[in-house]
């Protein structure tokens, strides 16, 4: 009888220590976040899914993300650059979830395809902020938050623009023709650009375009793609050009063929984004007008991530503020211009 009693509390006591161990175990992995180094453990864990390197506009919005979730500002960020690949980011974000991140950011080069992934992150109960471009997803509480540019209304003030330079020429009723370098296929920049400034030209039965064509946000592709439409087109008189990058190698292959655009050129250039390259082009008439797009995100992607952590609410859609520079205004930003 004695040595059962025995038995029996030593029994009692190991299942306490077990269930003691687990708990504390179990405690242990929740709060313990891969690669972040123990020191680190009290900072709050940012995984961002960038989706690469194309242009000078992303270049600037990745150094506002390091600048902003540094170690002094008590963040630990986990940057990836996915290299302009959709399957690459949803790795990224596979990852940020395995490692129990307390915050996803990323920017979807394309609109399709995050449902199954996001539906990941918010079972693991990781808020996701979403910044620059958007995603097409049916259910919209699978992001947090949503912060960016009004890329259609982008669209359109380069269509205003083009009507208003039109009427001080005494052109409005010219036929002119339009040839469009467009965004990465499938982008909310690039459908937003394009829809905005086509709803304008819907209202204006002489103004052709031309041609619509990717040129995938690069340099390289702009010039390339500008070159063939010179081979195809004799009369071009406005080039829209959806970023600041293509601008400057439509502008290479321009002047390779002889070709001049701006105030005082043959061709009317319009670009998107405001790098300080450009605006520089605006200044000196190379480039007729700049639709700003707003990279420096971070400020603001902070500012939502404060107030979850303090339990308050947040704006599900967020805009940044943009301006249209001409030679007109562009001095006005031009030497406190970081990017
Ligand atoms: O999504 C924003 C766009 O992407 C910027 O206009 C462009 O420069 C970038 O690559």
């Amino acid at each position: 009888m004695k040595v059962s009693r025995k038995k029996y509390c030593l029994a009692v006591l190991f299942m306490i220590a077990t269930l003691l161990f687990t708990a504390c175990n179990g405690t242990d992995l929740q709060n313990q976040k891969t690669n972040v180094p123990h020191e680190d453990e009290n900072l709050i864990v940012i995984g961002v899914s960038q989706l690469g390197s194309e242009s000078m506009w992303r270049t600037a919005n990745t150094n506002s993300l390091r600048e902003t979730f540094s170690r002094d500002n008590g963040y630990f960020l986990l940057f990836d650059n996915a290299r302009q690949k959709q399957e690459n980011q949803i790795k990224a974000i596979r990852s940020f979830i395995s490692q129990r991140v307390d915050y996803i950011v990323f920017s979807p080069i394309v609109e399709d395809g995050w449902d199954t992934v996001l539906e990941e992150a918010k079972e693991a109960g990781i808020p996701v902020i979403i910044m620059d471009r958007n995603v097409n997803v049916d259910d919209d509480s699978l992001y947090t938050a949503w912060i960016g540019s009004n890329f259609e209304k982008e669209g359109e003030d380069a269509g205003r623009w083009l009507e208003d330079e039109l009427r001080g020429k005494k052109f409005s009723d010219d036929q002119v023709n339009i040839v469009v370098l467009q965004g990465t296929a499938n982008s909310t920049a690039m459908i937003g650009r394009t829809e905005g400034f086509n709803k304008i030209a819907a209202e204006h039965d002489n103004w052709n375009i031309l041609a619509c064509e990717d040129a995938d946000f690069t340099t390289a592709k702009g010039k390339e793609v500008m070159q063939e439409y010179i081979d195809r087109y004799a009369d071009i008189d406005v080039i829209v050009s959806q970023n600041d990058d293509m601008t400057f190698g439509a502008l290479e292959t321009l002047s390779e063929n002889g070709m001049t655009t701006g105030t005082g050129g043959d061709i009317t250039l319009i670009s998107f984004d405001g790098t300080k390259t450009a605006l520089e082009k605006v200044k000196s008439g190379v480039i007729n007008v700049d639709v700003e797009c707003n990279p420096i995100l971070a400020p603001d992607i902070e500012s939502i991530i404060s107030k979850l952590e303090n339990g308050q609410s947040v704006d599900k859609i967020n805009y940044v503020e943009e301006k249209v520079f001409t030679q007109k205004n562009v001095l006005s930003v031009l030497d406190d211009r970081k990017y």
